[in-house]
């Protein structure tokens, strides 16, 4: 069995991520271009990040060497909308036209998405971003000039990426800081979902030849035991974290044991005439999720969660969730002895997309495809231009390993993006860690990078991963 003959192979990659020209051709502000107390210090911007802007024939052209037919990016709402409302920015337009041009020209199938964390500062500023109902109708019609100015370009969107870890992270609460306010968070994510249902249904009518479906963050659950406590409280996250997220664009409505978290927890849906109409209207043609690991979960009453060290600093091992989950009416995640350790001790499950993508296609029934997953590294460039990532490699091995026998077993997948194509600036962790199969060279200095040439190295990743295109996946 193994890969299908049309399994899409590629990489990702996001707007304030890659581009940098944070300030050119009249793109406006992003909540993303601000000196943000989320990232760690002594950690750049992403006001120039790997300069993908200038780099994108030579980087998309890298991309097809590896035999890419994908190519998983993102539109910077400020560089088409400034304000992110009201005027077109003709330049954006321009920029995301060349660039969809030059992955056609190799064959290579850009996946879109519309919204990656980068919103236009305008929106926060004027509306308090998305805690007010007009940044949901400014992102509608936002989508519809992408949706008419694009129809000939893109056969694949993805609406917002990992809208349900903004809320955990605090990721939309940047600016005004009411990252501890879970009612308000919350109600954050119902406006962009059904804000994203309705972009689902624009699409459905303005680009009917193409197809359209959310990017959230989505893991198995696993009991930590056979306690059926255990199982319950996996349950309750796998509901919270997952399904409460997909489950109101394909079938119209939210799980229902959310709202025993919700009652318990002081939580209230602010849910409007209308919002549940469009829901339902809004079905996804496929799912894309983001897929780092799994979580394992044990029953446990009550924690208080310290939301003071929520935003800010790194907390990678009392990670964001963990938090989330120290609620009442959850479980808590713990760690599983059963993840192999990499060499700097980071924990890792091979099976992740493998189990999850088969529950995910056992209750959605929809094809899936694979937009992140990977290793973030601070890896070496060697004097004589080569980057040894065999940490990486092996780490990436693992997953298509994995996925494959997933795939034999009915998981529903079309196509695997791992993160990153290119080098590109981490959320919190700058440049220095680093994903890609392609090397930047620059470092945390943005007063250099401002000149710096950013001369790209094809990494040992980078030949490995064109041997695992060229053969679909046997050859890992
Ligand atoms: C995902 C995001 O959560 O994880 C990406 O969609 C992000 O934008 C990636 O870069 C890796 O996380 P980090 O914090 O290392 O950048």
């Amino acid at each position: 069995m193994g890969f299908p003959k049309d399994f899409m192979w590629g990489a990702s990659s996001s707007s304030a991520q890659i581009e940098g020209a944070y300030d050119v051709d009249g793109k406006g502000l992003t909540t993303w271009d601000y000196d943000k107390k989320h990232i760690n210090p002594g950690c750049c911007s992403f006001k120039y990040a790997s300069d993908f802007y200038h780099h994108y024939k030579e980087d998309i052209a890298l991309m097809a060497e590896m035999g890419f037919q994908v190519f998983r990016m993102s539109v910077s709402w400020a560089r088409i909308l400034p304000d992110g409302e009201g005027a077109v920015n003709p330049k954006g337009i321009e920029f995301y036209k060349n660039v969809f041009a030059e992955c056609h020209k190799h064959g290579i199938e850009p996946l879109v998405t519309i919204y990656h964390f980068d919103l236009p500062a305008a929106l926060e500023e004027k509306y308090n971003g998305w805690h007010s109902r007009k940044t949901a109708e400014a992102y509608v019609n936002y989508c519809r000039v992408l949706f008419e100015n694009f129809k000939d370009d893109i056969r694949y969107w993805l609406t917002n990426n990992e809208y349900n870890v903004m809320i955990y992270y605090g990721a939309v609460d940047m600016l005004t800081g009411k990252a501890n306010d879970l009612n308000a968070l919350y109600n954050t994510g119902h406006l962009q979902l059904v804000a994203m249902a309705k972009a689902i249904a624009l699409c459905h009518e303005l680009c009917p030849d193409a197809k359209i479906g959310p990017a959230p963050n989505l893991c198995a659950c696993y009991p930590a035991s056979a306690d059926p406590k255990d199982t319950i409280a996996a349950m309750n996250m796998e509901d919270l974290r997952n399904h409460m997220w997909v489950d109101p664009l394909v079938f119209g409505a939210y799980p229902k044991s959310v709202f025993r978290y919700f009652e318990l927890n002081h939580i209230v849906l602010d849910i409007q005439e209308g919002d549940m109409e469009a829901l339902a209207n809004g079905k996804p043609d496929f799912i894309g999720f983001n897929c780092y690991g799994n979580e394992t979960v044990e029953h446990c009453d009550y924690y208080e969660i310290d939301w003071s060290s929520m935003v800010g600093g790194d907390n990678r091992d009392m990670s964001y969730l963990v938090k989330l989950t120290e609620k009442p009416g959850v479980g808590r995640a713990v760690n599983n002895p059963y993840f192999p350790k990499g060499e700097d001790g980071h924990a890792f499950d091979p099976s992740c997309i493998r189990i999850t993508a088969r529950k995910l296609s056992d209750r959605y029934h929809l094809p899936l495809i694979i937009t992140e997953n990977g290793y973030g590294r601070p890896d070496v460039l060697e004097g004589d231009g080569t980057v040894h990532d065999s940490y990486r490699i092996e780490h990436l091995r693992g997953m298509i390993e994995e996925m494959r026998v997933g795939m034999d077993e009915g998981a529903l997948l079309f196509g695997y993006c791992p993160w990153s194509a290119v080098d590109l600036v981490s959320t919190r962790e700058g440049i220095t860690k680093r994903y890609g199969f392609i090397y930047v060279d620059r470092d945390e200095d943005d007063e250099k990078a401002k000149t710096s040439p950013m001369k790209r190295y094809r990494k040992d990743s980078f030949y490995w991963y064109r041997k695992v295109i060229a053969t679909n996946g046997e050859i890992v």
